[in-house]
């Protein structure tokens, strides 16, 4: 059965949605097969990032992913990645649809990155690479 990794990021577990974040996961039928508490590494963050290095919101990005510790989750089900990233919702929290995680728990805080909550893997390649990282 298909996996994918989701983080709750640091502002998740600061504001404590981690329970309400991990709720609706498991509302949806997704099965939690592994979860941690993290404080992430520089390395472990320059890694899972590795694409996007370069842009403009890179440096801030890494600076927040190391703000605060991040529960890595390891999840299970048919679909899970695609299904995932349809509850999460679209990138930005200010416009992501009502119903999804972050159209419904996120906003602007008016910072250099977008601080929306949670982070889904985005295909089976990236899955696979990613949940290695994060449980080795
Ligand atoms: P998708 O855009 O649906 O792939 O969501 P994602 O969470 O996978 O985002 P992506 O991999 O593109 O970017 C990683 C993270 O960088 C995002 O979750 C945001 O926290 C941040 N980010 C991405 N794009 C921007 C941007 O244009 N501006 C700012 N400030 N932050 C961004
Ligand atoms: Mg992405």
């Amino acid at each position: 059965v298909e996996e994918t990794l989701v983080l709750i990021k640091p502002d998740g577990v600061a504001r404590s949605l981690t329970g309400e974040i991990l709720r609706r996961i498991e509302a949806k039928g997704y099965q939690l097969v592994d979860i941690r508490l993290v404080e992430a590494e520089l390395e472990l963050l320059a890694q899972h990032y590795a694409e996007h290095q370069g842009k403009p919101f890179y440096e801030p990005l890494l600076e927040f992913m190391q703000s605060g510790p991040i529960v890595a989750v390891r999840v299970a089900g048919q679909r899970v990645i695609e299904g995932f990233r349809s509850l999460a919702g679209a990138t930005d929290p200010t416009t992501a649809a009502p119903g999804t995680i972050r159209g419904d728990l996120g906003r602007d805080w008016g910072l250099k990155v977008q601080q929306n909550l949670v982070h889904g893997s985005d295909s089976p390649e990236s899955a696979a690479r990613e949940l290695a990282l994060w449980f080795a």
